[in-house]
């Protein structure tokens, strides 16, 4: 069956860990726009939701529609506890991504992947996509794959320059197998490091029928959207404009005079040309404080798509974050006290990371300083070439000596946190250590002005839905942009 496509006027940002998570892409997405799952660390993710019992059967459903009924089945079997654990017991300590990943984690990454994807997608005809960071290399291969076999319609890349993505997703819809070159520190003698992976490893048999899905870049320029239309291995469907107000990762301030370090402030520069995106003629939308239905008419009016939105998404009842946090955050908001502050230092990407600070989150020096520093999960590891071909991991909140040990520098250690844990803390999902549950991390866009016109006041809350309905208020069915020559294969 074929549908006529249209593209969708509002993006559900994908926010990671688990904020945009299956149940909040779903209802984005049967509602005719575009929710995005996070596709980062979605492994760890479903792996514990397992272990706290996988209380709604979802997971358990999703497995049952897993196309390598032998793999579900070593998946399940590994960490499933029925009832759940004990409060007071830890999650399943599991290996961190590097090059020579084993079977089992590879697994792990296709079957978490599939898992978030089929159940952002069971039920309804809308498309779903996927966000993942170009930063975090070593797990994607294995992630495309599981995301291409639930079906994704979207796959939305940022947090770096994903040239190569779009190009494996060709071929990953052909069932040949992918390399990604994986960047890699102190490599005086250029070695080439790549993953590679063979999908067909998986279906010796009969390979699925796969959907190329289309792809998104998310960049902060248009002279990154030309640098895709140039030089990307493949096609890349359209481009989110994301601006530094955004929450999560943000690009870092362009340098002004390359002589001296970045700086720390955002300047004009930092504005992408939307003239020069016009001109480009493939579809935009722009990120970064346009939640209002005035913002989205304006964004279509100079020529964009639509609108990305995160914040928005982010405090609605329907997303992943603890839902005391979120009530923390609008009561702040509505007493005069919320600061979103960008941190330049705290995470070890090197990227600035939108920060609010409570008063048991990480960024709190309180916390942070009695939270010490351990690294178990991995996910922002750096890989750095030692004896040549040899290479080793290290990431900048692990324990300094360590770090440092690694040949890291000492000053790049100064204000880091550890944001894999911090983050699964976020949504109800932080390890249990001595001393007691992970900190969480709370991130959000600079803009919150649309709780003034959605909310009385902090003790009210909203859904997805009434996201969807305060933004498309007004807007002009017959004036919204449509993709007339794009036809979908729906299977
Ligand atoms: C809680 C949160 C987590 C986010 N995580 C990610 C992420 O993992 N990957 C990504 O590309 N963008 C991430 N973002 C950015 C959003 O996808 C979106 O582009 C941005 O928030 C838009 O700006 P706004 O917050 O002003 O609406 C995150 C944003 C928030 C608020």
């Amino acid at each position: 069956m074929s549908i006529l496509a249209k593209l969708p006027e509002i993006i559900q940002g994908g926010m990671g860990v688990g904020v945009s998570n299956w149940s909040l892409a779903s209802v984005v997405s049967r509602n005719g726009q575009l929710g995005v799952v996070s596709g980062t660390a979605i492994d760890v993710v479903v792996v514990r939701r397992l272990q706290l019992g996988d209380f709604d059967g979802s997971v358990r459903r999703a497995l049952d529609s897993f196309p390598l009924p032998d793999m579900a089945k070593r998946f399940w079997d590994a960490f499933f506890i029925p009832g759940g654990k004990p409060e007071s017991k830890r999650f399943k300590p599991l290996s961190m991504p590097n090059l020579r990943m084993k079977k089992d984690a590879i697994e792990r990454l296709i079957i978490g992947n599939f898992v978030e994807v089929f159940l952002a997608k069971e039920g309804h005809d809308g498309v779903v996509g996927v966000n993942f960071l170009e930063k975090i290399q070593l797990p994607t291969l294995p992630s495309l794959f599981g995301v291409m076999l639930a079906g994704v319609d979207y796959v939305l890349m940022g947090a770096g320059i994903p040239l190569s993505i779009p190009g494996i997703l060709d071929e990953l819809q052909k069932g040949e197998k992918v390399e990604l070159r994986i960047n890699v520190d102190e490599n005086p003698e250029r070695h080439t490091f790549t993953h590679r992976f063979d999908p067909k490893e998986f279906f010796t048999s009969r390979f699925p029928k796969l959907k190329r899905p289309k792809f998104l870049a998310i960049i902060s320029s248009d002279i990154l959207a030309k640098t895709f239309v140039r030089r990307a291995t493949g096609y890349t469907d359209g481009f989110v404009i994301e601006n530094h107000t955004a929450g999560g990762h943000n690009a870092p301030p362009r340098k002004i005079d390359r002589t001296k370090p970045a700086p720390r402030e955002y300047s004009r520069k930092d504005s992408a040309d939307l003239g020069a995106m016009r001109e480009i003629g493939r579809p935009f939308w722009l990120a970064g404080g346009f939640a209002s239905p005035e913002a989205l008419k304006d964004a279509i009016a100079q020529g964009a798509q639509g609108i990305q939105l995160g914040t928005i998404f982010a405090y609605c009842n329907d997303s992943g974050i603890l839902p005391e946090t979120k009530k923390e955050v609008l009561q702040m908001y509505f007493d005069g006290k919320l600061k979103v502050k960008t941190d330049f230092d705290c995470s070890p990407t090197g990227f600035p990371f939108k920060v609010i600070t409570l008063k048991n989150s990480v960024t709190n020096p309180e916390v942070g300083k009695k939270r010490g520093r351990i690294c178990d999960m991995g996910y922002l590891r750096t890989a750095y070439a030692s004896e040549g071909k040899k290479v080793g991991y290290r990431c900048a909140s692990e324990p300094i000596d360590q770090y440092v040990n690694k040949g890291g520098k000492v000053e790049d250690t100064v204000g880091k946190h550890c944001l894999c844990n911090a983050l699964l803390a976020t949504i109800g999902l932080g390890q249990v250590r001595d001393e007691g549950v992970e900190p969480p991390i709370i991130t959000s866009g600079d803009d919150f002005s649309f709780l003034d016109r959605m909310l009385d006041g902090p003790a009210s809350s909203y859904s997805a839905t009434d996201v969807l309905d305060y933004l498309t208020a007004g807007l002009d069915a017959e004036s919204a942009p449509v993709e007339l020559d794009s036809i979908v294969e729906v299977f």
